[in-house]
């Protein structure tokens, strides 16, 4: 139904001037500004996508009774466009954020956008506000945020007839303020993000609300960020807020790998599946199982656990050194980026930033 579905162009003039958007451009944070264009495609049951354009960024129109705003059916992705060595840009593994926002949409009863809609939207996009993506050989990158929620005006609950996707990207810099300097988290027993049967693998908004009072009180205990557990025993971790955790037991060629299996509560994340690939190339055994809080207190005082990262597309990878809870605090080692975590990270970047080679073929020219 899709084929052939044409992406109208409504352009417009840069609102920001050229010394606007490099100042911008310089030192961009995180999700604060957009470029100049968005794209959307609308989605009405017995007829398909249609009106797929690119417009102007800008406020949208919604029914008050517009299904989202009471029933919450709202999925996101999120991933990066690279500036390459010679000036193109590549992203980096954007079949399977197509194929996430398919099972997303799936687990929340939305109509699944077909993945070359998504590759083309994104295209679309980048044809447009080329001039957003930031300089090759920095630690900058064009964050794009496809989404998908329902339109449909009524306030009987079922899953809407009337869908909207749009996608608008942000210039980004470090999602945490300090850059790759280690964070400290709080492990949540009181609040719980999400449980087996729910929404927790998907890529899902109320997940997100789910967490903010947890955070809160992580920023109050002092802590960057929420470590999540399990929602039966709370005794398991699962992942961070917006990111997957890693565990480095030993060091050397002889250390091990280990991250959270995929619960069914927990986000698969990309980034996460591709450091699973790359630590195993790099030689290092690796394990996805259960690890439990108890494991990483008694084996971060033992020494065994030398290294816990954090990985995610925002936050690529991010040491952890610190962890809090009611019971107490510890340090991971010395509470500084560990040397695997840097080497992982140096991989894993250098593949996106198109300095190393791209031996799994995760980057798509754009
Ligand atoms: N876990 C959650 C809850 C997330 O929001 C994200 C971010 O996308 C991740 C993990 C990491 O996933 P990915 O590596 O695909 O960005
Ligand atoms: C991402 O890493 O893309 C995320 O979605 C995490 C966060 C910004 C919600």
């Amino acid at each position: 139904m899709t084929d052939g579905l044409e992406f109208a162009r409504t352009q417009h003039p840069s609102p920001a001037t050229d010394e606007a958007r490099r100042e911008i451009l310089e030192a961009p944070g995180f999700g604060r500004y957009f470029t100049d264009h968005m794209v959307s495609i609308m989605y009405t049951e017995g007829r398909g996508w249609h009106d797929a354009e690119v417009l102007p960024y800008g406020p949208i129109e919604l029914d008050p009774a517009g299904m989202v705003l009471h029933y919450g059916q709202a999925i996101f992705e999120g991933l990066k466009a690279y500036r390459q060595p010679g000036g193109g840009i590549s992203s980096f593994r954007l079949t399977a954020n197509a194929e996430r926002l398919r099972q997303s949409a799936r687990r929340l009863a939305m109509p699944e956008l077909p993945d070359d809609l998504f590759v083309r939207s994104i295209d679309a996009l980048l044809d447009v506000d080329e001039s957003w993506v930031p300089a090759a050989g920095g630690e900058d990158s064009l964050y794009l945020r496809p989404f998908l929620f329902s339109t449909e005006a009524g306030l009987g609950v079922r899953p809407a007839k009337e869908y909207r996707y749009l996608l608008i990207a942000s210039p980004a810099g470090a999602y945490f303020p300090r850059g790759v300097k280690p964070v400290s988290v709080w492990l949540s027993r009181e609040y719980v993000r999400a449980a087996p049967g729910g929404t927790g693998a998907a890529k899902f908004a109320g997940n997100y609300a789910a967490s903010l009072l947890a955070q809160a009180q992580a920023s109050d205990e002092g802590c960057d960020q929420v470590v999540w557990l399990d929602a039966i025993e709370r005794k398991y971790v699962e992942e961070m807020g917006g990111m997957n955790l890693f565990f480095v037991f030993g060091s050397g060629p002889d250390a091990r790998l280990v991250t959270p299996s995929l619960s069914g509560s927990l986000l698969p994340g990309i980034t996460r599946d591709s450091l699973l690939a790359l630590a195993a190339d790099a030689g290092f055994a690796v394990e996805e199982r259960k690890i439990s809080t108890d494991e990483w207190r008694e084996k971060s005082a033992s020494g065994e656990i030398t290294e816990v990262f954090a990985c995610g597309t925002a936050a690529v990878i991010t040491p952890v050194g610190r962890v809090k809870s009611a019971e107490g605090e510890f340090t991971i080692a010395d509470g500084e980026p560990g040397k695997i975590t840097m080497a992982l990270r140096d991989t894993l970047t250098g593949i996106q930033r198109g300095t190393f080679a791209d031996t799994h073929g995760w980057m798509t020219k754009l």
